[in-house]
């Protein structure tokens, strides 16, 4: 049976300015440091999933941001703390790409964690360690080891992101440096007509809504940041699009659609899982020369005032 999507009777809400997500986005009052749509991860599958995702993520990502990085200042650092390595895949590419700096991993979701030992060719310079930062004391072997702290896709994950930045903020010596990199759904467009994109951007919204999470979080970011005690360097906003992101571009939206179908099946049906992937599979050669989508990337660079000195 082909599979189709029929753009005349799509449901696809733009749950973005629905009454739900402004109710579960406008909830600031959750008092519990919960990792939203990441605390379920714990079976086999969705392990699996997640851990597809972020290797695309970081084959298709991964170059320009290290670019980007290095071009604020990431090389000069002793060592950095990477906050949320899930299973390792994103850490041990910048362990790789920055061989003389030592990143240490720090990841709340144990399953997650351990995953990383299934990667054969671990650098040596990245290691990860249990805990949840916000909640748990920092690993006391990690104390003085690093100047720098990295998040990435990790403020979208949580429910109170600034309390993640605040504890951030205390674990950094004096003029330690923050570097973040964040999404945000307001800048993930579409054409009307290009219904597998629309499914995984609804997917996504429904999600990410449901999870009690922001996915708005790119634009707030400076306030945020500047909120937890730091000063901002650079804030930059890069929209990519299908184009230029060649044939990852359609890996990357499938392996996250089935990650948010593994995760709410009530939400994301497995019609659309189908119909999706066979939406990119049929138009993998088209789609890498039309333009029909954008995908947008937060960078934020910051450093933790030096005790003593007033701005
Ligand atoms: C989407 S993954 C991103 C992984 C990696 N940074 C990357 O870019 O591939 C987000 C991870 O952050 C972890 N996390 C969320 N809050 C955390 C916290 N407070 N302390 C440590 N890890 C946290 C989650 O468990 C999850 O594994």
């Amino acid at each position: 049976m082909a599979l189709s999507i029929d753009a005349t009777n799509w449901q696809g809400s733009s749950l973005i300015e629905s009454d739900m997500a402004m109710h579960v986005l406008g909830d600031t009052g959750n008092p519990q440091l919960s990792l939203g749509t990441m605390n379920v991860v714990e079976e086999e599958e969705l392990l699996q999933e997640w851990d597809t995702l972020l290797n695309v993520q970081t084959q298709v990502l991964g170059g320009r941001e290290a670019a980007w990085l290095e071009s604020k200042g990431f090389g000069a650092s002793r060592g950095v703390l990477e906050v949320g390595s899930a299973s390792g895949r994103y850490g041990s590419f910048l362990a790789r790409g920055f061989p003389h700096v030592d990143i240490f991993g720090l990841e709340a979701n144990p399953h997650l964690a351990r995953r990383f030992d299934r990667i054969a060719d671990a650098p040596p310079n990245y290691r990860i360690h249990l805990g949840k930062i916000g909640e748990d004391p920092l690993p006391t072997t990690l104390e003085g080891r690093f100047d720098a702290c990295i998040l990435r896709f990790v403020l979208q994950h949580v429910s109170n992101p600034a309390c993640v930045l605040r504890a951030v903020h205390d674990v950094l010596p004096p003029g330690g440096k923050i570097y973040v990199i964040e999404e945000d759904l307001t800048f993930l467009t579409t054409r009307q007509d290009w219904l597998p994109f629309r499914v995984v951007r609804d997917a996504w919204l429904k999600v990410t809504a449901a999870s009690g999470t922001d996915g708005l979080i790119g634009a707030k970011l400076p306030a945020l940041v500047q909120e937890a005690g730091f000063v901002i360097d650079d804030f930059d906003i890069t929209l990519r699009n299908n184009v230029e992101m060649g044939a990852g571009f359609g890996d990357f939206m499938v392996s996250a659609l089935r990650v948010f179908r593994r995760t709410m099946p009530d939400l994301v049906t497995d019609h659309e899982v189908r119909a999706a992937v066979a939406g990119f599979e049929s138009s993998r050669a088209d789609h890498t020369n039309r333009h029909v989508a954008t995908y947008p990337q937060f960078l934020l660079t910051a450093t933790k005032k030096a005790s003593g000195i007033s701005l």
